[in-house]
């Protein structure tokens, strides 16, 4: 079977795909055969050794996986072949492990899929499990307030989109291109700002008569957040989940005692729920609910071979990305 693998991290050309043998599932593990793989950020982040909470050398990247049960190892019973399931790193000790044509996995880190849900929307899971733990345990947004969310037309803000509109939120998206901002409002964005275009502040300032924004849901940290700080209304929340902006020494104290708003600032990562077992699972089984009565709308970019895999990753970091990218075997 096929498996991308990296020796040394670095740029997306050091992913290889090797032709290994499928794995044998060893008591407690279901085998399964991938139909529909992830792509996010955080893969990227683990090529470029960068992730916070790297996997042991050699590695594959890959948060996440749908797909059939094809074999199931001694003393399973919870699961059978021929099920149809979704898989994460989320449920295991090492984050990655995806890009693979077939994982074998401890059966309790799958999820079972209703008949309704595609493997496609499935494999996207990933971001909504983020989204849903910032709207649920970060920030407890009320309807009718507004949530500003940057990367608004990526896989992310796909998510965040979905679940603000779910939770009756006004929402502003921001982008980096006029294609971006068609796919945003696609998405259900009601205010979208063109970032390269125009200016944030301005706009978020025309947008909220002034008042600012509730939540901001921010994946560019650092350098971005005494301007997010300015950008909130009263007693508003800026919740950094990223740092696509890279890293900055901050001396926060000027701007918050310059800030007559009350601001929270919170920093957002979905490891904190990686010992929160039964929070964690019950969180990612709603979702699957929720993707079954057709209330999440996941878009898929692209679907590329998984040799591609290094394809995949420079088109995801050159932002080239609507929605979801994912990898099909
Ligand atoms: N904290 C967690 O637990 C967690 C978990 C999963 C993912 N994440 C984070 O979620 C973020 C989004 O991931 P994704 O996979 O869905 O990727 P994505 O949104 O598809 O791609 C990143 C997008 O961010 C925007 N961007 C990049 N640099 C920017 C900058 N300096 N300022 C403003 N916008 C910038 C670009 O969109 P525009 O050109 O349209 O602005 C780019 O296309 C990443 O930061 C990732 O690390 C966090």
């Amino acid at each position: 079977m096929k498996l991308i693998q990296f020796r040394e991290p670095g740029p997306p050309r050091v992913l290889q795909c090797l032709d290994v043998p499928v794995p044998e599932p060893k008591p407690g593990e279901v085998l399964i055969r991938a139909h529909a793989i992830g792509v996010g950020i955080p893969d990227c982040l683990i090529r470029a050794g960068t992730y916070g909470w790297m996997p042991p050398l050699p590695a594959t990247p890959g948060t996440e996986m749908s797909g059939i049960v094809e074999k199931v190892g001694p003393g399973v019973t919870s699961r059978r072949p021929g099920q149809r399931v979704y898989t994460t790193a989320r449920e295991r000790p090492h984050r990655g492990g995806h890009y693979a044509e077939c994982v074998a996995t401890p059966a309790e880190a799958t999820f079972v899929l209703p008949d309704n849900v595609g493997f496609d929307e499935a494999a996207t899971l990933a971001n909504y499990q983020v989204a849903y733990h910032i709207f649920n345990d970060a920030v407890r947004p009320q309807r009718g307030q507004s949530m500003l969310t940057y990367a608004a037309a990526g896989g992310m803000g796909n998510a965040l989109i979905d679940l603000a509109k779910a939770a009756g939120l006004v929402i502003i998206g921001v982008v980096g291109s006029e294609e971006k901002a068609r796919f945003a409002r696609e998405l259900g964005t009601d205010h979208v700002i063109d970032r390269k275009r125009e200016h944030v502040g301005k706009r978020v300032s025309e947008i909220t008569n002034s008042r600012g924004v509730d939540v901001i849901v921010d994946p560019v940290g650092g350098p971005s957040i005494p301007g997010n700080i300015a950008l909130l209304a009263p007693s508003g929340t800026l919740v950094v989940y990223g740092g696509l902006g890279g890293k900055a020494q901050l001396d926060l104290q000027p701007t918050l005692r310059a800030s007559k708003n009350s601001p929270a600032i919170r920093q957002f990562s979905i490891h904190t729920w990686d010992h929160l077992v039964e929070e964690r699972r019950a969180g990612m089984r709603a979702l699957i609910g929720m993707l079954d009565a057709g209330k999440l709308h996941p878009r898929i970019h692209a679907r590329l071979p998984l040799a591609q895999a290094a394809r995949a990753h420079e088109m995801l970091e050159s932002g080239a990305v609507l929605g979801k990218l994912l990898l099909v075997p």
